[in-house]
């Protein structure tokens, strides 16, 4: 029984790359369990696959292994998305954007006929916890902290740079009991780009793998 949360990321990403076939349209989420995913992926030496990249480090590693990836303008549609997590609840609510790729791994994950998302066993939790990350527009960020601020302070978070799409990465700290409500809510804010609140109705697989090796479960 493997103890290692390095081995545990790696042993859901193997069995997350099992499920890419020849000729896939895939989405490449991002961090450190979709480091271990890309690698699996080349040795699959699949053929024909079209990839798209949700961050710059992403791509990068992608090349480094020989995986082409190609711009998120060429495709319309994904056959399959595979992207880590920070928090995955009992009910399938999902938290991203520990790394601030929550935007771009949104969009990709909604372009995606299945989105799977893979995990080590640290990351199932009882409750979602806040922080929930977001990003914001440049344009009017005070006002747009403001008025996320009124149950929760909500910060810019330090050092982080601007996403690649030149959105502010900030994190809410507020109440996360009621996640469909926070999300609407968040939503709702004008300035804000997107947040890192995934509904289960976004997600088809979670894996997560712990001790025992990889556990699938479906939700979507
Ligand atoms: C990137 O912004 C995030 O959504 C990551 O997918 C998430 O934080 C999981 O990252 P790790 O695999 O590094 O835990």
């Amino acid at each position: 029984m493997s103890t290692d949360v390095e081995a545990w990321k790696r042993a859901a990403a193997i069995a997350a790359a099992e499920e890419i076939e020849d000729g896939m349209r895939l989405g490449l989420g991002t961090g450190s369990t979709v480091a271990h995913l890309l690698p699996a992926i080349a040795a699959r030496n699949l053929r024909g696959l079209r990839c798209v990249a949700t961050s710059v480090a992403t791509e990068r590693q992608a090349a480094e292994l020989g995986i082409a990836v190609e711009p998120f303008s060429a495709l319309t549609s994904l056959d399959l998305a595979i992207d880590g997590a920070d928090q995955i609840a009992p009910d399938g609510w999902i938290v991203k954007g520990g790394g601030g790729a929550h935007t771009r791994e949104k969009i990709v994950a909604a372009a995606a006929e299945r989105f799977v998302v893979i995990a080590d066993a640290s990351k199932v939790v009882d409750a979602l916890v806040a922080p929930v990350p977001l990003e914001l527009l440049a344009y009017g960020l005070p006002a747009t902290l403001a008025a996320l601020g009124a149950d929760g302070p909500t910060a810019v978070r330090a050092g982080a740079p601007p996403s690649p799409d030149g959105g502010v990465i900030a994190d809410y700290a507020g109440d996360v009991s009621d996640p469909e409500a926070l999300a609407a809510r968040l939503s709702a804010t004008p300035g804000v780009i997107d947040h890192g609140l995934f509904p289960p109705s976004l997600t088809s697989e979670v894996i997560v793998a712990g001790p025992d090796g990889p556990v699938r479960r479906a939700l979507a």
